[in-house]
């Protein structure tokens, strides 16, 4: 039985999109799904519809449908509509404008106080909570379901865009949303139709070349692959009338200065004064 649909000018189309014409990868299975995961693209401009009824369970129930480790289902979310609330959140996330302009914001909780609840109802020590293993597999678990919903809710034609800016003032925001100790915001979402200005093209990915290795880890033509890239993004970044700028610079930028981190370097401090305690 052929299991693999049939390649077609879509399937083409949408990998060039997604690499540039120079650097399309073997054209394999194809469907809707992949489809859909294919044409992603962050939004960052929203008309004020909101959300149809439904779809926040919807979105839900996608993201509770992912894998999550050991099925300890760490995910909290907090949806927030209210503007006055998006608004001090968008504050806090540098003057984010789509924040305050979505009519759906979620904000994706690691939530280790629920787990923690069951330690003293049931009177027995949790030895494994206050360590970075156990804090990641929670964030994981968080990372897994959100972008279950991302895909969900791109399928239905909705727009959307992560807010990592959500840990610049992690303990502000919390108090915002009335979390308890052992929970803190990973990130946020912003949920919505996308405005026509703000439906971009898709942003290229480096080449698979780059990041995909077959048996063992092999960086032995990195640089020529960034190169490709760069000039990629270049192309890309005059057709969007963005600041043009190599991928080279954008990691140059994102990475060196600790400004760039935005008050994120305190995130270890101000996640133990919010009871983590992380060892
Ligand atoms: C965890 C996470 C946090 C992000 N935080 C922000 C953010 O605070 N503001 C923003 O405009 N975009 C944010 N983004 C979106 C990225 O900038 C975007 O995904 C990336 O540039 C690639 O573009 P694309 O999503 O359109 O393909 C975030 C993405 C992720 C995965």
């Amino acid at each position: 039985m052929d299991s693999i649909t049939p390649v077609n000018a879509a399937q083409k189309e949408a990998l060039i999109r997604r690499y540039g014409a120079d650097s399309v990868p073997a054209v394999g299975p194809w469907n809707d799904v992949i489809a859909t995961m294919l044409d992603h693209r962050s939004v960052r401009g929203y008309k004020p519809d909101p959300v149809p009824a439904g779809t926040l369970e919807t979105m839900i129930a996608a993201a509770q449908s992912a894998a999550t480790s050991s099925n300890m289902q760490w995910t909290s979310v907090v949806a927030i509509t209210d503007p006055a609330k998006k608004k001090k959140l968008a504050e806090w996330a540098g003057n984010q404008k789509h924040i305050e302009q979505c009519p759906l914001f979620l904000c994706w909780v690691t939530d280790m106080a629920r787990n923690a609840a069951i330690s003293k109802a049931e009177k027995v020590e949790f030895e494994t909570m206050p360590w970075l293993e156990t804090f990641l597999v929670a964030s994981v678990d968080v990372a897994l379901a959100a972008q279950n919903a991302v895909v969900a809710a791109e399928s239905i034609g909705l727009g959307t865009v992560y807010i990592g800016a959500m840990r610049n003032e992690p303990e502000k925001v919390a108090e915002l949303l009335g979390l308890p100790p052992q929970c803190f915001v990973l990130f946020g979402l912003c949920v919505g139709y996308a405005t026509e200005q703000a439906v971009g093209e898709v942003k290229p990915r480096m080449a698979q070349a780059m990041m995909l290795h077959h048996e063992r880890y092999d960086a032995s033509n990195a640089d020529a692959h960034r190169q490709a890239h760069d000039a990629e993004m270049m192309r890309f970044s005059a057709r969007q009338e963005m600041q043009a700028g190599t991928w080279t610079q954008r990691v140059l930028n994102r990475l060196g200065p600790i400004t760039s981190m935005n008050g994120r370097e305190r995130l270890r401090q101000a996640l133990n004064r919010m009871g983590f305690g992380i060892r």
